[in-house]
């Protein structure tokens, strides 16, 4: 799990672009988690086996669409969080969905301390002006 800092603005497009390219890369490595975009910062968790969990993440670390990545936790674990591969953002097409419903939505089968990540997170969401 980490947390990073939007650079510039990523914009709905763009978060779509990124959620589609890693739903099929995850995917082919078996890399389940969550992304949530809360119009600032980034929180992400990756599940997977290590050699393919530690490649995403230097990939990821890398992009310069964002800064200040900060791990927040690194384990071994018996069973996955997730089980899934999705991203969660505030989307204009369906301006009707709350982010933080959204997010809850996806975390039926995480623990009380991803999910307080994640709620804590997409509350702190400000839609852009
Ligand atoms: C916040 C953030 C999260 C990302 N998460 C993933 C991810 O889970 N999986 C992935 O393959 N790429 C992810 N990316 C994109 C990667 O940084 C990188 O652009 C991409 O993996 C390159 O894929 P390619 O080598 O197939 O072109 C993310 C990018 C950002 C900015």
């Amino acid at each position: 799990m980490y947390i990073s800092t939007v650079v510039g603005t990523v914009t709905p497009q763009q978060c779509a672009m990124i959620a589609q390219l890693s739903a099929t890369n995850n995917r082919r490595d078996d890399v389940t988690g969550l992304l949530l975009f809360n119009s600032r910062r980034f929180l992400q968790v990756l599940e997977g086996p290590k050699d393919a969990v530690d490649r995403v993440f230097t990939r990821i670390h890398g992009d310069p669409r964002h800064r200040a990545v900060v791990k927040l936790r690194e384990g071994l674990i018996d069973t996955r969080e997730f089980g899934e591969w999705a991203m969660a953002f505030d989307d204009p097409a369906r301006p009707s969905v709350d982010l933080k419903d959204k997010v809850a939505a996806l975390l039926v089968q995480a623990g009380p301390s991803t999910r307080a990540h994640f709620i804590g997170s997409a509350d702190m969401h400000r839609p852009a002006a």
